[in-house]
């Protein structure tokens, strides 16, 4: 797991962050950057740098190794607390809370500026990048500085989607985008996986919930993981969220997989509630009312 940095915060100082954005830079290049070249990447003397290098290391934002050259790397805290910054200087977050949820991909904490917020580190390519680590050595190769760019790749369409998506469809509303790092409206409410439905609830809250896989598909996107986990149920309704593997609607595959959100979602509401999930809704049929735009009501189907 990754720790979580915001306690470091207020004892960095600004030229600590030009050394880490140095290093940053420099693995766009090379997984590890070679030290003679950090001055010039992050505008610090000689001195300053093996000082700034000694900071970070010690608190396990880089990481170092001597093979041809004395190289460092920027570990994943590194890689958060330079995202973590932006966000507060651009003032997205002014202070820093508690974790929501830790996901296979990702951790979320609740973050604040005038109101609640929810801060979604990526971490996509976290789980490899520790394998490839362990396996092998290496010295040359760029494959690894990959992790970087999967989990900021993940972030910026996961944000860009939600960008398109709010507020016809309901989900989290966009706040702020940096690196891998999103920052969304806090939801309220629970996960449905973990709720448990009055007997009067249950059709209703299906049919919430396929509205709006209808109102995705219109807005030209199939979310691809839908599940129990990915939507909150509250007072107000139902939230998905958890958007970065969705696909457009134009893709090969895409009416594949909302026929399979479908099956998940209509699969795991007969498994809870089989008494209230009439046995001729066929989830295909839903899927195939909702890419042909006729979808109204479940009971309909
Ligand atoms: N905007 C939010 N408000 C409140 N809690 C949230 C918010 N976004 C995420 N969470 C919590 O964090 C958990 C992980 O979030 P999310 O599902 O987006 O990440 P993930 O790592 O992609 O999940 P998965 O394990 O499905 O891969 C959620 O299950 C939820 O409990
Ligand atoms: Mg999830």
């Amino acid at each position: 797991m990754v720790r979580n940095v915001a306690g470091l915060l207020p004892e960095l100082e600004t030229e600590d962050f030009y050394l880490l954005s140095g290093v940053e830079q420099g693995m766009r290049f090379s997984e590890w950057v070679q030290r003679e070249k950090l001055p010039k990447f992050s505008s610090l003397t000689e001195e300053e740098v093996d000082y700034r290098l000694e900071r970070c290391l010690k608190r396990g934002l880089v990481e170092k190794k001597t093979i041809q050259y004395e190289g460092y790397t920027l570990q994943f805290e590194g890689y958060d607390i330079l995202a973590l910054r932006a966000l507060v200087e651009q003032d997205t977050i002014s202070e820093f809370g508690s974790p929501l949820g830790v996901g296979k991909e990702s951790d979320v904490y609740e973050v604040k500026s005038y109101k609640p917020h929810a801060l979604k580190y990526h971490r996509e390519g976290y789980t490899n990048f520790r394998e490839v680590h362990k396996e092998r050595d290496y010295t040359s190769d760029n494959e690894h500085v990959s992790w970087m760019y999967t989990a900021r790749k993940a972030a910026e369409r996961e944000y860009d989607i939600l960008e398109e998506l709010y507020p016809d469809v309901s989900v989290p509303r966009p706040i702020g985008q940096n690196r891998h790092a999103i920052v969304m409206e806090k939801m309220d409410g629970v996960e449905l996986s973990r709720t448990k439905l009055e007997d009067a609830q249950v059709l209703g809250v299906l049919d919430l919930l396929v509205r709006e896989v209808a109102r995705a598909y219109e807005e030209g996107y199939v979310h691809a993981d839908m599940s129990e986990y990915n939507v909150f149920v509250s007072e107000e309704g139902v939230k998905v969220f958890d958007w970065p593997q969705a696909v457009p609607t134009d893709h090969e595959n895409a009416d594949e997989f909302l026929r399979r959100d479908l099956t998940n979602i209509v699969g795991y509401f007969r498994r809870k509630y089989p008494k209230h999930v009439p046995d001729e809704l066929e989830s295909d049929d839903v899927a195939e009312s909702v890419a042909d735009g006729s979808f109204e009501t479940v009971t309909d189907v």
